[in-house]
């Protein structure tokens, strides 16, 4: 899929106050400095489009971008941040965990985790709520460029392994590098197929409304 525009539309402290329009939504979520806003710049070529610090902490409201004027991405601030003070971090949580419940157009939560690390207890954890909730994820390893192959291959197979421990069936998973630019077509083909479904499934859902011929 070719992307010719991204517009930053807006902040939103919480899920009443995010934008109206009825577009797909994919969100990108995971802690801290794992590289959600990195990503999102990686997809829409635009380098300057979300704002990416080395100071974990950088996103704190739900970011939506307009993305060839069909579809929204969202930069979602970070979780496990243990520098914010406890109240702000639970309020992270709340905004995020409401957020992704209830926005109805929200297709999939893209779960970011670094591929350098084992499987980390907070990222288990929110993988488990979004199941329990039966909200469709995939799982995006980020980061690849800080390992070599078999090093790779050797983490990916550990969380594969983890995740089968509390999954029958393993999540779509892309790795990806922001500085290499690595696995932007794939998750872009698969947003892209996504974004067909949703308006399939809009179309029946209109099939369904009983429809009268005036005068009949
Ligand atoms: P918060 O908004 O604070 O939750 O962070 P974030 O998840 O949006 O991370 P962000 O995209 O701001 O990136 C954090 C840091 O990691 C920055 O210094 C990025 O340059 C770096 N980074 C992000 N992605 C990659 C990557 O693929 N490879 C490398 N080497 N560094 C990356
Ligand atoms: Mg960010």
């Amino acid at each position: 899929m070719q992307i010719t525009k991204s517009l930053f539309i807006g902040s939103s402290p919480a899920e009443k106050d995010c934008p109206t329009a009825w577009l797909p939504e994919y969100a990108f979520i995971g802690r801290s400095n794992v590289g959600k806003s990195s990503l999102i710049n990686l997809l829409t070529a635009n380098r300057h489009l979300a704002k990416t610090s080395s100071t974990p902490g950088k996103t704190q409201l739900i970011n939506h971008f307009l993305i060839n004027d069909l579809w929204h991405l969202v930069d979602l601030p970070g979780y496990g941040w243990a520098k914010v003070s406890k109240t702000q971090r639970e309020g992270f949580g709340e905004m995020i965990e409401t957020y992704i419940r209830e926005r109805k157009q929200l297709v999939t939560t893209f779960v970011l985790v670094d591929s350098r690390l084992a499987p980390q207890e907070i990222d288990l954890a929110f993988l488990e709520f979004l199941g329990e909730a039966q909200l469709p994820f995939a799982l995006v390893f980020t980061k690849i460029d800080k390992l070599n192959f078999s090093q790779l291959q050797k983490n990916l197979n550990h969380y594969k392994e983890i995740l089968m421990e509390t999954w029958e069936e393993l999540p779509p998973i892309f790795q990806t590098s922001s500085d290499k630019k690595q696995g932007r077509e794939e998750i872009l083909s698969y947003i892209q197929k996504s974004n067909q479904i949703f308006v399939k499934e809009k179309r029946e859902s209109y099939k369904k409304i009983p429809f009268k011929i005036k005068g009949k």
